[in-house]
């Protein structure tokens, strides 16, 4: 069932995509696209351009200007005017949510003319069918009130970003906001009022193939990258032109997918829900996010779209979130196939009443509540309050007095300026023997393997609106990076299928060349939704590939694209140097080559743990300790491949020993120190993270470390810095099950390293 949904969507998106039309400035008309100058700032022809409003917009068209139209008015004062106007077949309409399919759906007509539906999602590529079914809403309804256009922008809309586990391991919240301002910016001028992103679940197991769409394994640093997304999506008021509604995302849990298995039942006990999995959405709520999608998972018996524990205890009551809360794709329905519900009147019953606001796709709100309410089973206000949040939302982004979508010229070069500067910061160095990389005086190169002159898998995951031709191969990057250098590139083998007929070529083709970059890792239609794994090793014939290569005893540099951490202990060891480049976009080869050939130094730094093999999954650093001490395997060690944190550049770094202001916190402060050198012989960033241990907490044993800080440091060869990190007695806090944040006093340990496995801890105490 849900594969046909997927089916559909992804139908849906090929039509869409089908119609971009090729300009080299991006642009978004109203209603028959008009030619855009290319590189000008103007150059539009509008056809309609009456159908603008400078202000006040007359809705209901009874020539008075009411309460609700008057943007003078507060918002709240404009939501009660219009909420009691509102029968109730217009209520439960701003809680419907359909899917565009092929623009206008004619069908859909008559019911949006009736004030029956809220939202659409899935946008059209240019404003002009999204406004057209605005117009039928706004002009054609009794009130006029406008939908609100939803789109799956998580990694850029036409120009395709790094995915954001990989945009993550920049570690820089700046670099997210600028990326998702670009975003929010192409999304907006396409019609779009309101992403679905970001997604901010925390996932520890790489088999989930959705741990592409999120920040990683740490719940502070997911906090502080959700609220940088929201901030770039939404600036500081989501109703200014160029900016979007966020959406948080899929409240709560659904990572913890039970084998990785998507849409898998999870089971959370409430310190880790707390302390882990509802951080990052708590952070992306205070950064002022306008709405949430509530997930498809049941979380400890009750789905998470049915959930009035998490969608109104803590949502509502203990956060004091007031947008609004929109259903994933059917959840609703699903509330029947997760045994919870027995029919859709009891789904729409309890989805409504836990605090589900929107109902995407499923449509058993319009159908099934009215016989509800007049059976006098479910109050009204609950229902009133679900439609306060959607109008309170509509209002705040404008669409009331601007509902239309307005031209917009967009900087095509500065968006792909900022996606090469992206691609290149999620690289993560995991080896570099010898100085092998950067690559200088190459001689000659053999570039081997399925990702070496493959646009559309550099896309990845949610590739938007993104085109394949807008992405640039690492081919390309590599030949226009080393002019001088003789490049030789051949395939290999296909990312699928156990064709190993090229082998032997890609052999001959190394054994002639200098150094070999082999371009490996799995497709991107191995990550994303409803696409988890279970190995985690190079698909298809892609070992075989490595092994022969490697066996010419050649250098080689693999370089490894992928939506998760991949467990490739053997291609660790043998390679002599390894970059990690996930799926990085569409400027993914020019990118991959500026820290190939070292115009950039690498920076990146892991945030999901890279296990040695798929039976240590899960396998994360923050993990708590046991009542003895955690043994290895009896095939293997427990560690991690690689850890939290870890990320290599091309100089070395060397820390001094942490140090504390005291031994006690004294005025609610301490002050955690060290010294960091560049010993190496190249200037280069270091992410300096910053560590914290509870000895003993009993409203829940915390973990044997957590991130709470880091700060990125350029030195020069020979140069060093003092690096100090305020922890305040606030830090160190934890959440209690019932959700107050709670400072216990007792023994601490701090240090200051370069990943979440290294470093010496120091301790202290937090006196009473
Ligand atoms: C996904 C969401 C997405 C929605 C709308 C669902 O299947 O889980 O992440 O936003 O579809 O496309």
């Amino acid at each position: 069932m849900e594969m046909a949904c997927m089916h559909m969507k992804m139908r849906a998106l090929a039509l869409i995509a089908a119609g971009v039309a090729a300009t080299s400035a991006w642009s978004a008309d109203t209603d028959i696209q008009s030619p855009v100058v290319a590189g000008g700032s103007g150059g539009f022809a509008l056809q309609r351009p009456e159908i603008y409003h400078a202000g006040w917009v007359d809705l209901n068209k009874n020539g008075v200007k009411d309460a609700y139209e008057d943007p003078a008015q507060p918002v709240e004062t404009r939501v009660e005017d219009l909420l009691a106007r509102l029968t109730r077949a217009e209520r439960l309409g701003q809680l419907e949510q359909r899917p565009i399919r092929n623009g206008t759906d004619r069908k859909d007509a008559a019911l949006i003319a009736a004030g029956g539906i809220g939202s659409y999602l899935g946008a059209a590529p240019e404003a002009g069918p999204r406004n057209r079914l605005q117009r039928l809403a706004v002009e054609e309804s009794r009130l006029g009130i406008p939908l609100i256009f939803g789109f799956d922008t998580i990694h850029g809309f036409r120009t395709v970003f790094p995915i954001p586990l990989g945009l993550s391991c920049a570690w820089d919240s700046s670099l997210v906001e600028r990326v998702h301002t670009v975003a929010a910016a192409e999304s907006a001028a396409a019609g779009v009022d309101w992403v679905f992103a970001p997604m901010v679940d925390i996932a520890r197991d790489p088999r989930w193939g959705r741990i592409a769409e999120g920040a990683g394994e740490d719940p502070w640093l997911g906090g502080q990258l959700a609220a940088a997304a929201v901030r770039g999506f939404q600036g500081t008021d989501f109703g200014q032109s160029g900016r979007v509604a966020a959406c948080l995302k899929h409240y709560v849990g659904y990572g913890a997918a039970e084998g990785g298995r998507d849409y898998n039942t999870t089971e959370i006990g409430l310190p880790t829900l707390r302390n882990i999995y509802l951080p990052p959405f708590k952070a992306g709520v205070d950064a002022g996010a306008a709405t949430l999608m509530s997930g498809f998972n049941c979380l400890n018996g009750v789905p998470a779209s049915g959930n009035r524990f998490t969608l109104t205890e803590v949502l509502r009551e203990q956060w004091g979130f007031q947008g609004f809360v929109v259903s994933d794709w059917n959840a609703v329905k699903e509330l029947i196939d997760h045994g919870y519900a027995a029919d859709r009147a009891q789904a729409a019953a309890f989805a409504l009443t836990a605090g589900v606001d929107m109902e995407m796709v499923s449509n058993c709100y319009r159908t099934a509540l009215p016989a509800l309410l007049d059976a006098g089973k479910l109050p009204g206000s609950v229902l009133d309050t679900a439609v306060r949040r959607v109008l309170r939302v509509k209002i705040t982004k404008g669409l009331f007095d601007q509902p239309y979508t307005k031209p917009a010229i967009l900087d095509q070069a500065a968006a792909t300026a900022l996606a090469r500067e992206a691609a290149t910061r999620c690289c993560v160095l995991l080896k570099n023997n010898a100085n092998t990389l950067p690559l200088k005086n190459a001689g000659t190169v053999a570039l081997i393997g399925p990702m070496a002159a493959n646009r559309h898998d550099l896309l990845g995951c949610w590739s938007g609106l993104g085109r394949e031709e807008d992405a640039v191969t690492l081919q390309a990057g590599l030949a226009a990076a080393l002019p001088g250098v003789t490049l030789r590139v051949v395939e290999g083998c296909k990312f699928e299928g156990d064709d190993a007929s090229g082998l032997d070529a890609a052999v001959k083709v190394a054994r002639q060349a200098d150094v070999i970059v082999l371009a490996l890792g799995e497709p991107a239609s191995f990550s994303g939704e409803n696409s988890f794994r279970s190995e985690l090793g190079l698909t298809g014939v892609q070992q075989q590939l490595f092994d022969r290569i490697s066996a010419t005893g050649k250098p080689v540099v693999t370089v490894l694209f992928s939506g998760r951490p991949l467990a490739l202990p053997v291609v660790l060891e043998k390679s002599a140097a390894v970059l990690m480049a996930w799926h990085p976009g569409i400027q993914g080869g020019p990118g991959v080559a500026d820290v190939l050939t070292g115009s950039v130094a690498p920076s990146g730094r892991l945030t999901a743990s890279f296990p040695r093999s798929v039976g240590q999954v899960p396998v994360y650093y923050n993990y708590r300790a046991t009542g003895r001490p955690l043994d290895d395997y009896m095939d293997g060690t427990r560690d991690p491949l690689l850890p939290f944190g870890f990320g290599l550049t091309y100089t070395q770094f060397k820390y001094g020993a942490t140090r504390l202001s005291g031994d006690t916190v004294k005025n609610g402060v301490i002050t955690v120190a060290t010294t960091v050198a560049n010993v190496g012989k190249q200037t280069g960033t270091e992410v300096v993270q910053l560590y914290l241990h509870d000895l003993a907490c009993s409203f829940g044993a915390r973990p044997v470390r957590e991130l709470k800080g880091f700060q990125r440091v350029t030195l020069k060869p020979g140069e060093s810095q003092e690096i100090s990190f305020t922890l305040t007695t606030h830090d160190l806090g934890c959440w209690s099950a019932e959700g107050k944040w709670v400072i216990e006093p007792g023994r601490f340990e701090a240090v200051i390293a370069p990943d979440a496995a290294s470093g010496a801890m120091v301790g202290f105490t937090l006196e009473p």
